[in-house]
C-alpha cells in the first residue's frame, strides 16, 4: 500500500530519468521528423518534458539554425536525434558538440561505438533505441548512458515486437544497469506508471504531441488525428518477402492503397520479365519519399504519410503541450491515490484533461 503522497512517489519512481534527463518529469517528447522542430521541442521542455529535436535529413546548416533558435525558445534540456545512417552524421555530431547539446538520441539502427565514444568525450550523454536484450547489452557495453525500447504500438517506423512484452523482456534483463525509457501506446498516465513500476525510468512519448497547440502540423494533419481510431494506425503492409518493406505504422489514406497497388504493379512486372529485382526495389522504396513531409507541413493526408500511433485513438482534440504533460502525471497521480485509499482505479474521478494552465508560457 502507498503511504506517499502520489507526488512524491511518482518522483521517487522516475528519479533516475529525471536525473538524466535534467527535467521535473521523466517523460521524453519523442523525435518525430517534421513535427519536432522548434517550438514543439521547446514548449515540451518548458512544461516539464525533455523534447527531442528530430534531425531528420537535415544537413549540418539548418541543424545548427534549429538548434539555435530552440535555445532561445527555452532555457530547458533538450536532446537532438540523428539517424545513424545519414551520410553526414560525423558533422552533424561536430554541430551538437559545438552547440553544447546536452543529451544526443541516436536512432535508425545500431549506431557505431565511435559515435558514441565521441559523442560522450565531447560531453554529450547518449541515449539509443534497444529493440532486444543482447542489443541493450551491447549498447550499455558501448558506453549509453540510457535506452529506449519501443513497442510496436508506435508511430513511424516500427519492430516487430509489442511493447508490454518488450518491457517483461528488457527491463528485468537491464534496467538495474542504464536507465530505460518506454515507448510505444503511452496515451495516459496509468499506463506511465505501470512501466514506472515495471522498472522504467520514464516514457517517451510521441503520437499525443502531434496536436499539441504549439505543434506547427498542419490542420488537416492534426484534424486526421482527432478523428482516428486506434485501429486506424496500421503497419505497411509487405506483399511479398523478396520485396522487403521497412514497416511503418500510420493511419490508412489513399497513399497506404497506392503503395499496395505499386508493389502489386511492380511483382507483376518482375515476374514478366519487365523489370529487375533491384529496380523494382527501388520503385518500391522511393514511394514514400518526401510523404510525410508532404502531410506534415503541406496537409496532404490523402497521399502523403499519416505516420501515427496506435494512442492516436486517444487524442480527442488539440491542447497546449503543458497541458497534455499535466495531464498524464495527473492520471498517475489520481492512480496511485486511488491505490492508496483502496478505491478501485480507472474509477470515473480519474482526470480525462487538467484544466489549461491560467499563466501563459513566456517563451512558447
Ligand atoms: C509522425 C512521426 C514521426 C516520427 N519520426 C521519428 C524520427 O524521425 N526519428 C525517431 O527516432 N522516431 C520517430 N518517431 C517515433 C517517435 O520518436 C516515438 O518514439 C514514438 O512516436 C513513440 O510511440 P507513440 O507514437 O506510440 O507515442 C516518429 C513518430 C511519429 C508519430
Amino acid at each position: 500500500m502507498t503511504t506517499a503522497p502520489p507526488r512524491a512517489h511518482l518522483d521517487h519512481l522516475w528519479a533516475r530519468g529525471r536525473a538524466l534527463l535534467g527535467t521535473s518529469t521523466a517523460i521524453m517528447g519523442g523525435a518525430m521528423s517534421w513535427v519536432s522542430e522548434r517550438h514543439l521541442v521547446a514548449a515540451i521542455s518548458n512544461g516539464g518534458g525533455f523534447g527531442v529535436l528530430a534531425c531528420g535529413s537535415m544537413g549540418p546548416d539548418l541543424l545548427t539554425a534549429e538548434i539555435e533558435a530552440t535555445q532561445a525558445l527555452t532555457g530547458q534540456p533538450f536532446g537532438v536525434n540523428l539517424i545513424t545512417m545519414h551520410p553526414e552524421l560525423d558533422a552533424l555530431i561536430d554541430v551538437c558538440l559545438r552547440l553544447g547539446v546536452s543529451h544526443v538520441v541516436l536512432a535508425g539502427g545500431l549506431p557505431s561505438g565511435p559515435s558514441i565514444r565521441r559523442l560522450k568525450d565531447g560531453g554529450a550523454k547518449v541515449l539509443c533505441f534497444a529493440p532486444a536484450v543482447a542489443l541493450a547489452k551491447k549498447l550499455i557495453r558501448l558506453g549509453v548512458d540510457g535506452l529506449i525500447i519501443e513497442g510496436a504500438e508506435a508511430g513511424g517506423h516500427i519492430g516487430p515486437v509489442s511493447t508490454s512484452v518488450l518491457a517483461q523482456e528488457i527491463l528485468p534483463a537491464v534496467a538495474h544497469e542504464v536507465p530505460v525509457f518506454v515507448a510505444g501506446g503511452i496515451g495516459r498516465g496509468e499506463a506511465i506508471l505501470s512501466y514506472l513500476e515495471m522498472g522504467a525510468a520514464g516514457v517517451q512519448i510521441g503520437t499525443l504531441f502531434v496536436c499539441a497547440t504549439e505543434s506547427i502540423a498542419h490542420p488537416a494533419f492534426k484534424a486526421a488525428f482527432i478523428r482516428a481510431n486506434a485501429r486506424d494506425a496500421v503497419p505497411t503492409a509487405q506483399l511479398d518477402p523478396r520485396f522487403p518493406v521497412i514497416p511503418v505504422r500510420a493511419l490508412r489514406n489513399k497513399g497506404t492503397e497506392a503503395f499496395t497497388e505499386t508493389q502489386r504493379r511492380v511483382i507483376e512486372r518482375v515476374r514478366a520479365g519487365d523489370l529487375d529485382q533491384k529496380a523494382g526495389q527501388l520503385e518500391i522504396e522511393h514511394f514514400w519519399a518526401g510523404a510525410l513531409r508532404r502531410a506534415v507541413i503541406d496537409g496532404d493526408v490523402e497521399s502523403g504519410s499519416l505516420m501515427a500511433g496506435q494512442s492516436v485513438g486517444l487524442v480527442k482534440e488539440e491542447q497546449p503541450t503543458r497541458v497534455i504533460i499535466d495531464t498524464l502525471v495527473a492520471q498517475a497521480e489520481a492512480a496511485l491515490a486511488a491505490r492508496a485509499s483502496g478505491a478501485p482505479q480507472g474509477s470515473p474521478s480519474t482526470p480525462a484533461t487538467v484544466a489549461a494552465p491560467v499563466v501563459p508560457d513566456p517563451v512558447a
